[in-house]
């Protein structure tokens, strides 16, 4: 398979993580008879400091001629005090709506050897393995009016959906419930909510195309609640912007390091763009220390999702488990005697794994 990867390294960690990400697709490339070409692009501060902006349309152009982008993080202390339109973050949201990336799928899942990691009990946290699918470009945080009346003295915000932008996010729902456990929970507050009521309806009337997959629905602060006390109940959620925004980094919680945790964003031409949760870790930049695996998982989640290479994403998720398991860990992780190493030692041996495997 040939195709065309566009990577956005962006600023601090983002940098180095990319690297080990690039090296793990090499191997892939290599081991499974595929052509990946890669081409690096500026975002961020990185792309502030050269060009003046935080999002160039050279970036913009080559991310909607790939095939699939790959995205580090972006931000740091040296662009903190840049005015609004000049700040690392614009160029991450720039790029989502430019993308029109609408599903935003975080996969959770407790590693066997990092149980202990979360701050919930091994318990609780043991055989949970969640997808959550949340809708990225409506809702509240896009609706309008958004503003300040009454000289400051009331406010308001808009949560506004249309049929077809609900339709297409329940769909992508659906679809990778087929594809695991197929077990669908559609998250809302249907009981207080109109858009709720009809996002509610649209689950329903979606539910006979997709026989294969059981749905139920859970009220938001049902589900938050649910989510840390049996996470282990849920396969796939499904819910709009805000309760996922929300939800994910509740559940984020469960693997113990945000080091661990890759994102799809996916649009309806098929370009997605694959981010690992964290952002990019000053307080470590430049050090080698980075968890690479969130980064690399982010890799394994573009071949399953925009390449349809559900074998060589499985290999990838395989080679960082048998690592673990093996006891290797970055300084983000503790594994009862286990062994500390960096970045670069990490991606290694997840490499090595690879090409063993073959
Ligand atoms: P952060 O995720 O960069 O770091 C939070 C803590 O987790 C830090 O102690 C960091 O060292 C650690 N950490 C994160 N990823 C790690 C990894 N892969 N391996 C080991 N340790 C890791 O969040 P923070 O500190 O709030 O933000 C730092 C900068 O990143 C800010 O400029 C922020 O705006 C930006 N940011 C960017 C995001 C993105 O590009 N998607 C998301 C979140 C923050
Ligand atoms: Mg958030």
């Amino acid at each position: 398979m040939k195709k065309r990867i566009v990577l956005l390294p962006g600023d601090g960690i983002g940098k180095e993580v990319m690297h080990s990400a690039k090296e793990v697709l090499t191997a892939i490339a290599e081991e499974y008879n595929h052509t990946f070409s890669f081409e690096t692009h500026e975002i961020g501060g990185a792309a502030i400091d050269q060009y003046g902006t935080p999002l160039p349309e050279t970036t913009v152009d080559a991310c909607k001629q790939a095939d699939a982008v790959l995205l580090g993080a972006v931000g740091g202390p040296k662009w903190d005090n840049n005015p609004s339109h000049l700040r690392p973050e614009r160029g991450l949201l720039g790029i989502r709506k430019a993308l029109d990336l609408y599903a935003n799928l975080r996969p959770i899942k407790g590693f066997k050897n990092l149980l202990h990691a979360s701050p919930l009990k091994e318990e609780i946290v043991s055989g949970s393995d969640l997808l959550i699918v949340r809708e990225l470009t409506g809702g509240i945080y896009f609706g309008t009016p958004s503003e300040r009346r009454d000289n400051g003295e009331s406010v308001v915000d808009t949560l506004a959906y249309t049929r077809r932008e609900i339709e297409r996010i329940v769909d992508k729902a659906f679809q990778a419930a087929q594809g695991r456990r197929g077990k669908l929970t559609s998250v809302d507050k249907a009981n207080v909510l109109e858009s709720s009521k009809m996002w509610r309806e649209i689950v329903e009337e979606k539910k006979a195309q997709y026989p294969e997959v059981s749905v139920e629905h859970v009220l938001v602060d049902a589900a938050a609640m649910k989510l840390i006390t049996n996470p282990a109940s849920f396969d796939v959620v499904v819910t709009e912007n805000m309760f996922g925004d929300i939800l994910s980094d509740e559940a984020s919680v469960l693997t113990g390091s945000l080091g661990m945790l890759p994102s799809a964003s996916l649009n309806e031409s098929g370009v997605g763009l694959y981010e690992p949760v964290h952002g990019s870790a000053p307080d470590i930049a430049g050090k080698g220390l980075a968890n690479p695996v969130a980064m690399i998982l982010s890799a394994a989640l573009m071949l399953r999702y925009s390449f349809e290479l559900e074998d060589e994403a499985k290999i990838i998720e395989d080679a960082v488990q048998s690592v673990l398991d093996a006891g290797y860990h970055t300084a983000d992780l503790q594994i009862p005697n286990g062994r500390k190493v960096g970045t670069e030692e990490m991606t290694k041996l997840i490499v090595d794994y690879i090409r063993t495997l073959n």
